[in-house]
């Protein structure tokens, strides 16, 4: 890391810089912020989210797309917003995103619905606000649209999400495009629900989708994907079923640390030079990436409440928790964390960053060398995606406010909650 004085942006996050010491977001100190707004805080550049869409709005200019922005990865209303007036769509897995993308201002017939486990009355709400597709996972959820729309005396667009078994080279537990795993339908299977779906009255066949996984640092399992998807394009349509659009999922990985994931328009330019040579140039192309818009646009600053010096181990004590920011305690994630003020005068020691939950998995970062000292603010990075989305009130911790820095100006887009906010809607059993 850069010594005081020097301005250097830190990797995969252009939009956060240490000038004079000071860890700044688009030129905003996040010491300061922290002492405006409290600890832990979430805070994020809305300039990034806007550079990151524009990456692939350039790749994808002149071709029949929609980026649907997998909103999982952050749900914060302001960030939604910001997609939606940038013109991107949602991907969206449950009513309630469907319910926050309203708030927000999304337009439903840029929406897709994902996800393994749709009930009815979500499927319900998704038609009467008249999403642009469903992407079905099997056969059984084919018949239950079909009986949902027809209830509803509609046909209801929708797309098979395949599992191409392709190996996307990630976490496990973030690996979705195998035959082990529990998303899609088989690709030997397609063919057979796809007659299915033709023969469905209340269904209308839009295209076909995949999602092989997430935090995807490659390029070729994107390719092997894609083949897959456009083989099956072209014995669906030898049915005489045609399908409109191919949607390839979302995935692309950012840099946490030393990982080099290629360059949103990079990706996309090779996968559209792939669907060109094979012949599929006209057909509309859907994106759903979450992470690679968000989250190296935003840091989780905490304050350090106690170094506790150990035979085995050093504890920096800090007051984010996993139930904060749940990556590193779930998947075992490297997150990068920087102090938010170089200071001269501590001396650098190893230190596991720990949070105050009443478990030991409760950690942030293992083994970090760090100059710090008591009341210091310390910045998680990359903390944007995946981060407040996965929070939670474990040990009845109210969850942290967020803000959105955009240029000169900072605005609170969530509040601090309260405890009383966590046992609001509990009721104590009359005497
Ligand atoms: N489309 C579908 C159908 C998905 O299931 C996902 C993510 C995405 C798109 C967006 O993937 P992305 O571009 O964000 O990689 N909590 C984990 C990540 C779980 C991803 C789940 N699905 C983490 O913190 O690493």
């Amino acid at each position: 890391m850069s010594a005081a004085g020097d301005s250097a942006a830190l990797p995969g996050a252009p939009h956060l810089a240490r000038r004079d010491g000071e860890l700044q977001l688009e030129g905003h100190a996040l010491a300061e912020l922290a002492r405006q707004h409290g600890t832990p805080l979430y805070a994020y550049s809305r300039g990034a989210m806007r550079a990151a869409l524009a990456a692939y709005q350039r790749a994808l200019m002149g071709r029949p797309h929609l980026i649907c922005y997998a909103m999982k990865a952050n749900s914060n209303l302001a960030v939604l917003q910001t997609f939606a007036e940038a013109g991107c769509g949602f991907d969206i897995v449950s009513a309630g995103e469907l319910a926050r993308v309203q708030a927000a201002g999304g337009r439903a017939e840029r929406i897709v619905f994902s996800g393994v486990g749709k009930r009815r009355d979500e499927m319900a709400l998704a038609l009467e606000a008249g999403v642009r597709c469903f992407n079905v996972e099997s056969q059984g959820e084919l018949r239950v649209l079909d009986e949902v729309a027809r209830a509803h005396g509609v046909r209801a667009p929708m797309s098979l999400r395949v599992n191409p078994d392709v190996d996307a080279g990630t976490h496990p537990y973030i690996s979705t495009g195998l035959k082990s795993n529990k998303f899609g339908v088989a690709h030997g299977e397609a063919l057979a629900a796809y007659r299915l779906a033709a023969s469905l009255p209340g269904l209308r066949i839009e295209g076909i989708d995949c999602h092989i996984g997430s935090q995807i640092t490659q390029i070729e399992p994107y390719l092997d994907a894609l083949d897959r998807l456009l083989d099956l394009v072209e014995s669906v349509e030898a049915l005489g079923i045609p399908l409109h659009h191919v949607d390839v999922g979302g995935g692309l990985g950012i840099t946490y640390t030393d990982e080099s994931p290629p360059a949103a328009d990079v990706l996309v330019g090779r996968l559209l030079s792939r669907m060109d040579a094979r012949g599929h140039g006209h057909r509309e192309v859907l994106l759903e990436p979450g992470r690679s818009l968000v989250g190296n646009a935003g840091v989780l600053v905490t304050e350090v409440l106690y170094l506790k010096l150990g035979e085995v181990t050093n504890f920096c004590i800090v007051d984010a928790a996993m139930n904060d920011l749940t990556r590193p305690a779930l998947y075992d994630a490297y997150m990068g964390i920087e102090p938010c003020r170089m200071r001269g005068d501590a001396v650098r020691q190893r230190w596991d960053v720990v949070g105050p939950v009443c478990e030991s998995g409760d950690w942030l970062g293992r083994q970090r060398d760090l100059a710090v000292a008591v009341g210091d603010k310390l910045a998680i990075l990359s903390a944007g995606a995946y981060g407040m989305a996965m929070a939670s009130n474990y040990n009845t911790r109210p969850r942290a406010a967020e803000v959105m820095v955009d240029g000169p100006v900072v605005h609170l887009i969530r509040e601090r909650e309260k405890p009383r906010d966590l046992y609001a809607g509990e009721r104590l059993i009359p005497h």
